[in-house]
């Protein structure tokens, strides 16, 4: 489709559908999520002269993968958010069915986006171009067309470029598929964003000794953390495990060391970045106070997505909370950005035994959760989170066939923080080892239900909805 045909259908998609999409009680009040149409990845994630920016994949015509465009949003406090123009539209012959994934750097004073230009060809096989758009004075974006074509050796699935300066010049990390189906991470370097050098392969399937580790590695993220550097990176492929690696893909990480004249990453294990059903594609920034942000996507490709009610009322898909990266004991630990503080309303403190604690309104709520012994938490019968002392176990009832499922994380359990927003849930374990993040689509009104002989100390508070204009 031409960019301003699928402009003029997404006008017209918004206007017809918005009201639509707005009664919709699952609908969050506090997360980001599309107007109307489908939302994946989180891109261009950057704070610019105190203004942060996130972009985001969006088929504004519908609730399937197609006619992704860049949808932009801006905030000064990552809580209220305002529209911006939409960034990008496919449809120039180097990015004709999809502006797909990609960052954000601060160029010559401008931001300037780095995305993959997807092409399909008629006889199925397809090919990608990295490309940049540069901002304009509307607050637009003007695409400046390819930089760099298909490298030799790799499919046509090369995607999802992330750019970072280091000392003097550019770098880029890109995931890849190569010939021989291995997943890869690519590492590209450049003196001024248009002319790129493939320096080599610094982690992938049957590299740095990690054995056969899926066919494909998408939206790969480098970056350094207390002098650590992380490779984030999103593995398709990989089988499913007792207790991990349960989602149709994988998002992780490996910490390691890389060696950028050598094109060498000296990693450790891989590690999942989440234990519960919806996480994907995340991408990280560094906010101007030297804190590293992320924001994941609350979705998992061709997981259950024709399944979700959501789409009854033209919508489908929300971002995660943004959280703040911390190293600890050479783990990534998340937390939710302290911004969101500014969200609760009056507190509720309560303890006592889990049996006789009150039922807690949880529609758009957080709760922290000191508790000792067992105990279960019931969200309207919709999901339900138990620990028996060792195991922390998420069950919701499958949306495809309404059979139970599970998610775990196992450990020492002292603490949680949990954010509820009409169908979402995020479980920050022990101050943000470990995250659970789910979609449900519980009844009007659900109570959390507590119970078990564990005494319990929480505290709740009701969350007021952000602005999004
Ligand atoms: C991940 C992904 C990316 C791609 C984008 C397309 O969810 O498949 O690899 O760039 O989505 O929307």
């Amino acid at each position: 489709m031409e960019e301003h045909d699928l402009m003029k259908q997404a006008v017209q998609a918004l206007m017809s559908g918005m009201p639509k999409a707005l009664r919709d009680p699952h609908r969050p009040a506090w997360h980001l999520a599309p107007s109307v149409g489908l939302l994946n990845d989180p891109n261009g994630f950057i704070q610019h002269n105190g203004v942060y920016h996130l972009f985001y994949q969006w088929n504004p015509l519908g609730c399937d993968h197609r006619n992704k465009c860049w949808g932009h949003w801006q905030s000064t406090d990552l809580v209220n958010w305002q529209h911006q123009p939409v960034a990008l539209v496919p449809g120039a012959c180097y990015d004709s069915h999809g502006c797909y994934s990609g960052s954000a750097v601060v160029a010559d004073g401008k931001i300037t986006l780095v995305y993959t230009g997807n092409v399909k060809y008629a006889e199925g096989s397809r090919t990608a171009y990295q490309c940049l758009a540069q901002e304009n004075a509307q607050g637009g974006y003007d695409k400046l067309g390819p930089v760099l074509p298909l490298p030799a050796g790799y499919s046509g699935h090369v995607r999802d470029p992330k750019v970072w300066r280091h000392q003097d010049a550019w770098y880029m990390v890109l995931g890849a598929r190569d010939l021989q189906d291995r997943g890869k991470v690519l590492l590209l370097r450049s003196d001024d964003l248009r002319s790129w050098q493939l320096r080599g392969e610094i982690a992938g399937s049957q590299l740095n000794g990690i054995g056969d580790f899926g066919y494909m590695w998408e939206c790969p993220d480098l970056f350094t953390l207390d002098g650590v550097e992380v490779l984030i990176c999103c593995p398709q492929g990989l089988e499913a495990q007792a207790e991990r690696y349960l989602n149709v893909y994988q998002a992780g990480y490996f910490t390691g060391k890389l060696d950028y004249q050598r094109a060498t990453f000296d990693h450790q294990d891989f590690h999942e970045l989440d234990a519960g059903f919806e996480f994907y594609a995340p991408q990280t920034t560094l906010a101007e106070d030297g804190r590293r942000l992320l924001v994941g996507w609350m979705g998992v490709p061709e997981q259950d997505e024709d399944y979700h009610p959501t789409r009854q009322y033209g919508w489908i898909h929300t971002m995660t909370c943004p959280r703040e990266l911390s190293l600890q004991n050479g783990k990534l630990y998340q937390q939710p950005a302290r911004e969101l503080q500014q969200l609760r309303g009056t507190s509720q403190q309560w303890q006592g035994a889990a049996d006789s604690a009150p039922c807690l309104p949880v529609d758009s709520a957080e709760l922290l959760l000191t508790p000792q012994g067992r105990f279960s938490a019931n969200v309207g019968d919709a999901i339900v989170l138990d620990w028996d002392g060792a195991l922390l176990r998420l069950t919701r009832n499958n949306l495809r066939d309404g059979q139970p499922e599970h998610r775990y994380w196992r450990g020492d359990l002292a603490h949680l923080q949990i954010l509820f927003d009409h169908s979402s849930v995020e479980i920050f374990i022990n101050h943000g080892e470990a995250v659970m993040s789910a979609r449900y689509f519980p009844g009007p009104q659900p109570l959390l239900q507590l119970g078990g002989d564990a005494h319990l100390a929480l505290e709740h508070w009701s969350l007021a909805p952000c602005m999004l204009e």
